[in-house]
């Protein structure tokens, strides 16, 4: 049985798409096509698809709060994880990114150069959580980034463990930021740069003493 097409809005079914759900749509394509395991990959495929596609809604909201295209704030956001999700791997995922998508937006023939070259060096950037960066898109998908990660329960503890204390301080006033500007209520978690959720439990009960690092 197939569903009445209702004509005012795709739902991101058939060809009538804008040139952000083209992309969102290419984007949980690729993620949902691979045939790496969840066990090979850095992150689940459930993660990728959860993270992209919030990453991209935070991506709009900022956008219209801080008046920049939100078209293009969305076609950032969306794709500034695609070398994790083509390759499964996170190492160095937001240099290796910047020319699939590339790669990606001429194949639609959609963007100009310059619409390009604003996406790619937006991705490029992304991981650099530290540089305050003058280029408002850069900025835009960093905090994009940081707030949906910071919403998941554990990660606070995950930062600690695998970042050093000088990226957690980043990391941390950047997400205090963000949720400031977005009139959210104060998560005191974020002012403490060692475990207060899973994390000492954890270390406790795995290696009898607290693991954070200095
Ligand atoms: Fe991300």
């Amino acid at each position: 049985m197939s569903y009445t097409y209702n004509p005012l809005y795709t739902h991101f079914k058939g060809d009538d798409l804008s040139r952000a759900e083209l992309i969102e749509r290419k984007v949980v394509e690729i993620i949902l096509k691979s045939k790496m395991s969840d066990e090979d990959r850095s992150w689940s495929k459930t993660f990728e698809l959860k993270h992209s596609s919030a990453v991209t809604q935070i991506g709009r909201i900022l956008a219209q709060k801080r008046g920049l295209d939100s078209e293009l704030g969305a076609i950032i956001c969306a794709m500034h994880d695609i070398s994790v999700f083509v390759t499964g791997r996170v190492t160095d995922h937001a240099h290796k990114g910047a020319p699939i998508a590339r790669r990606i937006l001429e194949k639609t023939k959609k963007f100009t150069p310059k619409e390009i070259e604003l996406v790619t060096s937006a991705i490029y950037n992304h991981s650099d959580k530290h540089v305050v960066s003058k280029n408002p898109y850069v900025e835009l998908v960093k905090d994009a980034d940081v707030l949906d990660c910071g919403l998941y329960c554990g990660v606070h503890d995950a930062y600690i463990y695998e970042k050093s204390q000088e990226s957690c301080k980043h990391y941390f006033a950047r997400i205090q930021r963000v949720r400031k500007e977005l009139g959210l209520p104060k998560d005191k978690k974020w002012d403490h740069l060692d475990y207060v959720e899973q994390g000492k439990a954890y270390f406790e009960k795995h290696e009898g003493h607290n693991h954070s690092k200095k």
